[in-house]
């Protein structure tokens, strides 16, 4: 096996990548045979979702959280973040800009809640937002793991896809990344992606690559569990580290964070994305912003790769140097405006067009509901 006889096949037509082949093109790190992988993951991405980028304004509305994930900045035991919830006439407001500036979609995210309070207000605000755009906004969820009743009553609001990443199918890294206890199981984010399945979502899950102990094996694994859950859309970017959480520390202390190390998280979420797109051809991928935090030209050579959704984050200033995921979050200091200009001239950059209007629904999704 060679990766040039792999990338002869006719990938852009009927020929499908094996789960051999997969495995094997997962192996390759020299540069320049990763070039080649990326440009054919862009042909495949041209030919079945076309060269298009669409954009998901992303509104971080609340950054309270009740779990603990061990990587992440805004865990519920990080007394350093501090907390604030954006009131209703913010949310409506920035999604209102989002809609005269010809936004197709809107992402709403925030820290996970299961109170009854954060449904209603979540759902009125999927209400509210439909309302004001005349139905045209697309309405991506990401808050978190919730009851089936709680996403039907998301869904049957007006959203249209729901965001819950698996962080990692590797089990065993899942259960070492969180902490051990009901709050955190594998088994429930399972079980949750299919109740979203359930109740008529277009689904999207990812992970983090590159974490602490995560072998290319694990990634592989990842991407067939793409597949076997039948996902329509996937964000997955590099982990990150941000130094106030119990990952973060372990990281710095292994020293995986040095320059080299996070060149090679950039290189392996690339590759993901190239081979993901090779290997299902008709989802849509994100690049995501944690590609830019580590590259500045991260999101644009994840678009070159085979990505083809980008979430310009349309957060007012305010609030946005609080919702801290992971360090060097690009693009807190700019405004909405700001980001939209210098995301378009990204995907000008490498030859793609901004699909302004269009909700840019998973062409996967769409195929899947004709069946
Ligand atoms: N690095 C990269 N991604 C992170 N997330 C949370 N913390 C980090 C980090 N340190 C991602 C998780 C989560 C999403 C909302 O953000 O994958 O699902
Ligand atoms: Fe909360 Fe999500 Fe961060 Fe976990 S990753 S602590 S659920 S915001």
């Amino acid at each position: 096996m060679t990766v040039d006889s792999i990338l002869e096949k006719d990938l852009v037509g009927n020929e499908w990548l094996t789960e051999e082949e997969l495995r094997f093109l997962m192996t390759v790190t020299d540069e320049e045979t990763l070039q080649k992988i990326y440009k054919k993951a862009y042909e495949v991405k041209a030919a079945y979702v076309d060269k298009v980028a669409y954009y998901r304004g992303l509104i971080e509305f609340s950054n309270r959280c009740i779990k603990n994930c061990l990587y992440c900045g805004i865990r519920y035991e990080n007394s350093k973040t501090e907390r604030f919830d954006m009131s209703r006439d913010d949310v409506l407001k920035m999604a209102k800009w989002a809609y005269e500036h010809e936004y197709g979609s809107l992402t709403l995210q925030s820290g996970e809640r299961t109170d009854e309070g954060f449904v209603d207000y979540v759902v009125d605000l999927i209400r509210d937002i439909k309302k004001l755009s005349n139905n045209e906004l697309g309405i991506t969820m990401c808050v978190g793991e919730q009851s089936e009743e709680a996403y039907r009553r998301m869904r049957e609001a007006g959203a249209d896809r729901y965001l819950l990443r698996i962080e990692t199918t590797n089990q065993e890294l899942f259960e070492m990344i969180h902490p051990k206890d009901a709050l955190h199981s594998f088994e429930t984010r399972v079980n949750c992606l299919k109740s979203l399945r359930k109740v008529g979502f277009q689904v999207g899950t990812g992970v983090m690559i590159g974490l602490p102990g995560q072998t290319l094996d694990d990634l592989v694994n990842d991407i067939l569990f793409y597949r076997d859950m039948d996902i329509d859309m996937i964000g997955m970017g590099p982990y990150v580290v941000h130094h106030d959480t119990p990952l973060g520390q372990r990281a710095l202390e292994l020293g995986i964070d040095s320059q080299k190390g996070k060149l090679e998280r950039v290189q392996l979420g690339l590759k993901m994305i190239a081979l993901t797109r090779l290997f299902l051809k008709d989802v849509n991928i994100a690049a995501t912003t944690a590609l830019q935090a580590l590259d500045k030209l991260g999101r644009e050579k994840g678009l070159a790769a085979g990505a083809n959704i980008l979430m310009p984050i349309i957060t007012v200033p305010e609030h946005r140097a609080k919702y801290l995921l992971y360090d060097n979050k690009p693009c807190v200091d700019d405004n909405a405006d700001q980001c939209k200009e210098c995301l378009t001239r990204r995907v000008m950059s490498i030859g793609d067009r901004v699909g302004w209007k269009e909700q840019g629904n998973s062409q996967h999704y769409k195929k899947r509901i004709v069946k």
